[in-house]
């Protein structure tokens, strides 16, 4: 009998340990950083539509789309663990947040960037600084492990973003500097390469379907300038 209680004890230890990170209620911290995270992809993803809208180039384009990706890596995460969606109703729409904050970058980012192509490319290197200082302090606050790789996933999206948009700038003989992160933060992303699931360096509309390095097509003489197809 005795045998058989341990057996029942060790069952149920054993079931606790392999479910309390999927079913465990969330802590604060924890809805708060998805709930800010999901917002702050829609930013950048908002942001990119309208500076593709006046510019038409196929950075902007395909860096939207993969904010998108970004935002339903967080949705994921929201509906496992119960967390009220801020992006819902009339919150979907474009420049719409539940965020005051946010909604002012956002609306800050889209007066910057209107005024010439070098600036919305400057804007969205920077912001794209801004996602991975917030995304680093957010995966290191949490004990979550769903938590914590989700954001290490985008964070490895954001560098490969931060690299499309200063290697556009260097295509157009600007020399950006960092502003969020610290110069040596900031030359070891740039310096590396893509990571497999982000943007594959600076597509031109038009091209896609083969860009099968880590970097892009070099075939045009510019760094990641090339057939891209982008991926995330
Ligand atoms: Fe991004």
């Amino acid at each position: 009998m005795k045998k058989i209680n341990c057996f029942l004890i060790l069952t149920v230890l054993c079931f606790m340990v392999v479910t309390s990170n999927s079913y465990s209620q969330l802590n604060q911290s924890d809805k708060d950083a998805l709930i800010f995270a999901i917002q702050e992809e829609k930013v950048a993803n908002n942001f990119y539509v309208a500076m593709d809208k006046i510019y038409g180039l196929n950075v902007f384009e395909n860096i939207s789309r993969s904010e998108i990706t970004h935002m339903n890596h967080i949705k994921s995460l929201i509906e496992k663990y119960g967390v009220d969606n801020p992006v819902t109703g009339s919150y979907e729409a474009a420049g719409s947040f539940v965020d005051a904050g946010l909604e002012k970058i956002y609306e800050d980012l889209v007066r910057a960037g209107s005024v010439s192509v070098t600036e919305a490319l400057r804007e969205s290197a920077t912001f794209e600084e801004i996602d991975i200082r917030d995304l680093t302090g957010l995966a290191a606050a949490t004990n979550n492990s769903d938590i914590k790789s989700t954001f290490n996933l985008l964070i490895n999206g954001s560098e490969n973003h931060l690299r499309a948009f200063v290697r556009n700038l260097e295509s157009r003989g600007i020399d950006y500097k960092p502003q969020y992160l610290s110069k040596d933060e900031f030359d070891k992303i740039v310096s590396s390469s893509n990571s497999g699931n982000g943007n594959r360096g600076n597509c031109n509309k038009g091209n896609r379907g083969n860009c099968n390095g880590s970097n892009g097509n070099r075939s045009n003489g510019n760094r990641g300038n090339g057939n891209c197809y982008f991926t995330k």
